[in-house]
């Protein structure tokens, strides 16, 4: 039987593992992590992510030939195929801070598979690292290795969250990297033989092991500039009266472009997006590529101004000041159907309402209140760094509540913001968030998920993101009068909504 060991029980690894263990009945899968509450909580009923489909794939071959352990040292030593899918977070001091990927747990992972190996492996790198770091690992291990054959792939994960297990059942593709020496293709075909047992043989891309590094930083990037181009339109449509749904649609009707991933919202977040661009930015600078590091560092720049440009919005709309109203948050999570919340906007939004005296009601169906809490304290990147974590000032604390319920968040508020873009948003009781609410109600929607007319309709006024300003809500909740000359009606909305 082959042994597939994989070190780091995260977003990455554990789903892959999963549905590898399910796929394959005659591969023995192992988790193994060092981190214990994890693993407990990987063998129990309440699995450490919220992924939909996730919890019926692990029942289904748990104990099987799939298992999750914190004895790294000795399944990484049974193991034939080790995958290293731990955390690379940005570094946040030294040589490359705030860009660079910190890769000290990657390193630390290759060294103790060396120290503990008695037998020959391949060690595939599942995490996104910087291009050639396989070349560095490979030293590592070749360097220690006591006469054992280490092979290194590279086999970057392209799921993403909340459709994970989707993405894994019907991957669009498989890359796998490698050596172009002989022991290198033998590696090769074998890590292909086990996504073959699912995966059809057309769909599975063998490449040079820079190849694929590289790969994964350009999808990444590429997905995230779209989201950058269409939320840049988003702030062309709303100074000109153009609808940003509209102008998507049209856009993507052309093949070339295609439909999918053109929706404008507050900016994206997650794990990667951010976090690969900046390694991509300080790859090109390392290169001697200047204008291409400035190139993608625009794709992050207009994510930032998104942002704050929402931000601005609330508090410019709110009568120029937030100070001591409370303002419900629906939705914390970086996308719908996950619990993540890493460099979710959210964070952003509401440290920028909170540092105009907001007082924010959270309300997100998988986020926990501690989460919640910790976020809101964290320096940018230190959410990957677990040492680094300090605790919440007790001023800031009570500016911040979190609640399990979205009528409880909405209850008394002078304000809504939408955030992430969960489904049950959609069909919330709005007629009864309204009247429980501080008049004028005001609903900002980062993710396009309200139907603004009904909402108008009700009594909000409504601004979503890249869609025409609300100058009906503005007329009544200003109790202006009917008559009010346009112009001056113009200058008011202007005045208001810059
Ligand atoms: C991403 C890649 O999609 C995946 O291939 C890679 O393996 C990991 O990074 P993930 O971050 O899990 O996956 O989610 P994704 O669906 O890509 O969304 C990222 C962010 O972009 C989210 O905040 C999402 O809300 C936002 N987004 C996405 C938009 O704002 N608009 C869109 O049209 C699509
Ligand atoms: P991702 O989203 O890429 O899966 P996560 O942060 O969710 O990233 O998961 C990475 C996991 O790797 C964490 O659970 C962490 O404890 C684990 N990890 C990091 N270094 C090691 C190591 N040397 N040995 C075992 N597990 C590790």
């Amino acid at each position: 039987m082959v042994k597939i060991c994989c070190i780091g029980a995260g977003y990455v690894g554990g789903p892959t593992m999963a549905v590898i263990a399910l796929k394959c009945p005659d591969i023995q899968v192992v988790v193994v992590d060092i981190n214990v509450p994890r693993i407990t909580a990987w063998n129990s009923d309440q699995l450490p992510i919220y992924e939909p489909g996730l919890d019926d794939v692990v029942k289904q071959c748990r104990g099987k030939n799939l298992f999750f352990s914190n004895d790294v040292e000795k399944h990484v030593c049974e193991a034939d195929i080790v995958f290293v899918s731990v955390n690379t977070p940005t570094k946040t001091r030294g040589l490359g801070a705030g860009k660079a990927a910190d890769l000290t747990y990657w390193e630390s992972a290759a060294r103790m598979i060396a120290d503990v190996s008695k037998s020959d492996k391949i060690v595939v790198e599942k995490s996104t690292v910087p291009v050639k770091t396989a070349e560095a690992i490979e030293k590592i291990l070749t360097h220690n290795s006591k006469g054992i054959n280490f092979q290194i792939l590279s086999n970057p994960e392209f799921l993403a969250e909340g459709t994970a297990i989707d993405d894994l059942f019907k991957p669009d593709r498989v890359l796998i990297g490698g050596r172009e020496t002989p022991g290198g293709q033998k590696a090769i075909q074998a890590l292909k033989a086990v996504y073959a047992h699912w995966v059809p043989e057309a769909n599975i891309i063998t490449t040079n092991l820079w190849s694929a590094e590289l790969s994964k930083l350009a999808a990444n990037a590429f997905l995230a500039q779209r989201i950058s181009s269409v939320n840049a339109m988003s702030a062309l449509c709303e100074a000109t009266g153009a609808n940003v749904t509209e102008v998507s649609y049209a856009v993507g009707k052309d093949t070339r472009i295609g439909p999918k991933f053109l929706n404008a919202s507050v900016g994206f977040g997650g794990s990667c997006f951010q976090k690969d661009i900046l390694n991509l930015v300080y790859i090109c600078e390392c290169n001697g590529l200047p204008e291409v590091a400035e190139y993608w560092k625009q794709v992050i720049k207009i994510n930032d101004y998104q942002k704050s440009r929402f931000v601005n919005r609330v508090v410019a709309s709110m009568f120029n000041t937030v100070s001591n109203k409370k303002i419900a948050i629906l939705g914390f999570a970086f996308k719908k159907d996950t619990g993540d919340t890493r460099e979710t906007p959210a964070i952003d939004v509401c440290k920028g309402l909170l540092g105009d005296k907001a007082c924010v009601s959270i309300y997100d169906p998988q986020v926990t209140e501690d989460q919640i809490q910790r976020d809101l304290t964290l320096n940018k990147f230190d959410w990957d760094h677990p040492l680094h974590l300090q605790p919440m000032s007790p001023t800031a604390k009570k500016q911040v509540t979190c609640v399990w319920d979205a009528y409880e968040a909405t209850k008394d508020a002078h304000a809504v913001c939408i955030l992430t873009e969960w489904d049950e948003f959609k069909t919330l009781d709005y007629k009864r968030i309204y009247d429980n609410m501080q008049k004028p109600a005001f609903i900002f929607d980062g993710r396009n998920v309200v139907d603004i007319e009904k909402l108008r309709e009700i009594g909000f006024i409504v601004y979503s993101i890249g869609k025409p300003l609300d100058a009906c809500g503005l007329r009544t909740c200003l109790l202006l009068p009917k008559h009010l000359g346009i112009s001056q009606f113009y200058s008011l909305i202007l005045t208001i909504f810059g």
